[in-house]
């Protein structure tokens, strides 16, 4: 099989239309969120689900988000306290996603929650939410890439990973955010950061005038299963905090830092030349991707501040760096 590919801004109206019967027929489609491009199928259909599972070769213990078109569709699948409404009103559509209680008989799959009593839900931008709007049910999507790999911010990425094991690629151009939604979970009032992401924690606790209570340690994340291990992972290592660069390996960084023996590295990506670390958040999984397609073994990555996507950047860096199986 190989993906038949459609470009939203030639052909949006058939994008839909042949989106929709594959989702009806039971299988996933590939398409672009303002994050990074889902993996998307009928949250209701087990069937469905499954093959979500197997094209990516992820755990099934690890739930997928299920996306909505607007409010009204996610209160008929979860319970939302008040500082969730106040959150999702906030910033949806947009990338953050809330853990829910799950409404008892609400359709959705227990596949997709791997059997939890709560749901991870978003209401994504753009023609993500179109689709749902047009399909009339909720699509359950994680990341569309190979389980542990980088994340997918183009078309072409997802077509060089999964090509082969899918139907249909929607090609919407670069995703604008280009790492996962940041996701939250109220409990008791409080807020609590389970993963940091497109929305970073300081606009959270202006809109909300909480604070977002971080987890202590990776331990305190279980909750979120795939984001314990070595995940993000591109073919090479990846050394962090690098202020040199030793011979053969690639250079990521940010800014016109100082870095001792640059002129050894291989290749230079620059994630943001004026240091923005929105700019340098949409270009991080582009160029992991692309340090890896040198062939280096190495790919060395200058300090990232860890304040606004800052933090969303450096957990990936982690991740991508983390000891693998
Ligand atoms: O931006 C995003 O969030 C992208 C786009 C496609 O929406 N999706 C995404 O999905 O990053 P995925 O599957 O790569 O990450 C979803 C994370 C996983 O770590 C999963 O464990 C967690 O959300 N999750 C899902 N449902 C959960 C639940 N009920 N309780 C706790 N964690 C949950
Ligand atoms: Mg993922």
């Amino acid at each position: 099989m190989t993906a038949e590919i459609i470009d939203i801004t030639t052909d949006r109206e058939k994008a839909l239309e042949r989106a929709c019967a594959v989702l009806a027929n039971g299988f996933p489609v590939a398409i672009p969120t303002e994050t990074v491009y889902g993996l998307a199928a009928d949250a209701t259909n087990p069937a469905a689900i499954t093959r979500i599972y197997e094209t990516k070769g992820r755990p099934r213990f690890n739930p997928l988000i299920c996306h909505m078109a607007d409010l009204a569709m996610a209160e008929r699948y979860a319970v939302f306290d008040p500082v969730s409404r106040k959150l999702a009103e906030t910033f949806w559509p947009g990338p953050l996603t809330l853990i829910l209680p799950l409404r008892s008989e609400s359709g959705i799959h227990s596949l997709a929650t791997a059997g939890l009593d709560t749901v991870g839900i978003r209401l994504p931008r753009g023609f993500a939410a179109d689709l749902i709007r047009a399909y009339g049910k909720p699509l359950a999507a994680p990341s569309a890439n190979t389980s542990g790999g980088v994340s997918p911010t183009s078309a072409r990425h997802v077509a060089d990973d999964l090509g082969d094991k899918l139907k249909l690629v929607i090609d919407g151009g670069a995703a604008p955010v280009g790492v996962e939604s940041t996701i939250l979970r109220v409990e008791g009032g409080a807020i609590r950061l389970l993963r940091p992401g497109g929305v970073a924690a300081a606009e959270i606790e202006t809109a909300t005038g909480l604070t977002v209570i971080r987890p202590e340690g990776p331990a305190a994340i279980i909750e979120a299963p795939g984001m314990l291990a070595s995940h993000y992972a591109p073919g090479a290592s990846v050394r962090l905090n690098a202020d040199h660069v030793e011979p053969g390996e690639v250079l990521i960084r940010l800014g016109a830092v100082p870095v001792k023996g640059i002129e050894q590295a291989a290749a230079i990506f620059d994630l943001s030349p004026s240091g923005d670390l929105a700019e340098a958040a949409a270009n991080l999984f582009d160029y992991l991707k692309r340090a890896d397609a040198t062939g280096a073994t190495r790919i060395a990555v200058t300090p990232i501040p860890g304040h606004g996507l800052g933090e969303a950047i450096n957990d990936r860096l982690a991740r991508a760096a983390a000891p693998r199986k």
